[in-house]
């Protein structure tokens, strides 16, 4: 069931908002898969019957703990037993993995109206429930710096204007990261992005600034290294304090193996008993291709039908950008603003962020994207991520020459 795909006025909002979240609230609930979000989810959607977990993985079925309760996990043919009783399904993945497991839920009988993501369900039920802005993932900017030069790097990070690569200072950081957490009331994955959060000089500082004023609002405080950087003890003890887990990149580029220092950052990540995980946030798997996303200047004149398809696809706005106080769609708009490219277009500035000022609704409902607009602007200069809407693949991290 989708929530998003329209452009609605609040009253339209709130009626099919409430229907989304009741369907869920009022029938048994199986969860489909264990990742991340499950703690929000449980946190903060108390009042849902969840019967049991799925999981693909034989190996799982059992039982598991998670949050202090115990979960019977069954293989997905418990919900074929389950259908005729009414079951919902809330899917704990998103982008093309919830899009997967959508397919498989249509073959089984399932209908539209069945299941939904979890992403948007947390959203969706503290908004309407409570007036509480919970959200799966915020990603805030704290550098432009970075030590590779990425031909086809999401951010664009090595075709800024030198002008415009820093490293934020940690006052002006201080001063969003307070606005942030007085706007939203709990953060899934709170995320420092990126250039290369291991060079900020400041990095100390602000990983314990958050930890330490808002570590209730958030389940993880994460970022990601491209393992080019093996930081000083200082750093090291900070983050093994107070960041939950890293993500090392996995480049494994011949032109890089001058410059890369996985093994030795590893060393270093167990001797700190630093969580870290080398390859994809999401699954684990190794990422060799990377998506050619253009130059996210040109439009491509698509039909508005075609841009609402890629932007609800589109796996990179799965997680939300923040810096200078404005939430773009994703991280790649929010590095084309920063980068100034479409600076001087009033219509993307007017349509396609929202303020952290603007109302927990307001932001909820962009999260949702069912806010007053139907796909952001930048979407039409961009081509996307992720196996349906981009055909393009190019090495990860290849390097401009
Ligand atoms: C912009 S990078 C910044 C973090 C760090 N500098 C690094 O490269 O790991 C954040 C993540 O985006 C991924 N990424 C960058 N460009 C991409 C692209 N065109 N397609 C898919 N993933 C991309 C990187 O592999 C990395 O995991
Ligand atoms: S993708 Fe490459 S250029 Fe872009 S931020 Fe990461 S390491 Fe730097």
């Amino acid at each position: 069931m989708e929530i998003c795909n329209n452009y609605l006025n609040e009253d339209s909002f709130l009626k099919i908002a409430h229907k989304y979240v009741d369907v869920f609230k009022n029938s048994e609930v199986a969860l489909w898969g264990k990742g991340k979000q499950i703690n929000v989810l449980l946190k903060y959607c108390k009042d849902l019957n969840i019967k049991y977990i799925i999981d693909k993985n034989a190996a799982l079925s059992g039982k598991t703990k998670i949050c202090n309760k115990e979960f019977d996990v069954f293989s997905p043919q418990k919900l074929l037993q389950d259908k005729d009783k009414g079951i919902k399904i809330i899917v704990m993945l998103a982008g093309s993995d919830y899009e997967d497991i959508s397919e498989e839920l249509f073959k089984m009988g399932f209908n539209n109206n069945d299941f939904c993501c979890a992403y948007d369900y947390v959203v969706a039920y503290n908004i309407i429930n409570n007036n509480k802005l919970v959200v799966p993932n915020l990603e805030l900017i704290v550098t432009t710096v970075c030590t590779l030069k990425c031909k086809n790097c999401i951010a664009k990070i090595p075709y800024f204007d030198k002008s415009k690569i820093f490293h934020r200072p940690f006052e002006k950081l201080k001063t969003e990261i307070d606005n942030i957490f007085n706007k939203f009331d709990y953060i899934g994955r709170f995320q420092l992005a990126t250039g290369e959060v291991l060079l900020h000089p400041e990095l100390p500082k602000i990983i314990e600034y958050v930890a330490l004023n808002y570590k209730d609002k958030y389940d993880h405080f994460t970022f990601v290294t491209n393992g080019t950087i093996v930081p000083n003890d200082e750093k090291l003890s900070y983050i093994s304090k107070y960041i939950d887990f890293i993500q090392i990149s996995p480049y494994f580029n011949e032109e890089l193996k001058g410059l890369l220092k996985v093994d030795k950052l590893i060393e270093k990540f167990k001797k700190y008993q630093i969580s870290y995980l080398y390859g994809h946030y999401a699954t684990g798997r190794e990422l060799p291709k990377w998506n050619d996303i253009g130059d996210m200047v040109t439009n491509q004149n698509r039909s508005n039908e075609e841009n609402i398809r890629i932007y609800q696809k589109c796996l990179m706005n799965v997680c939300k950008c923040i810096s200078d106080n404005l939430i773009y769609p994703c991280t790649a708009a929010c590095y084309s603003a920063l980068k100034g490219d479409n600076c001087q277009d009033t219509n993307i500035n007017n349509r396609d962020f929202v303020s952290v000022n603007s109302t927990k609704m307001d932001i909820a409902r962009y999260y949702l994207k069912s806010s007053n607009c139907d796909f952001p602007l930048i979407c039409d200069r961009c081509l996307g991520i992720g196996p349906t809407i981009n055909k393009i693949l190019v090495p990860a991290a290849e390097q401009i020459k």
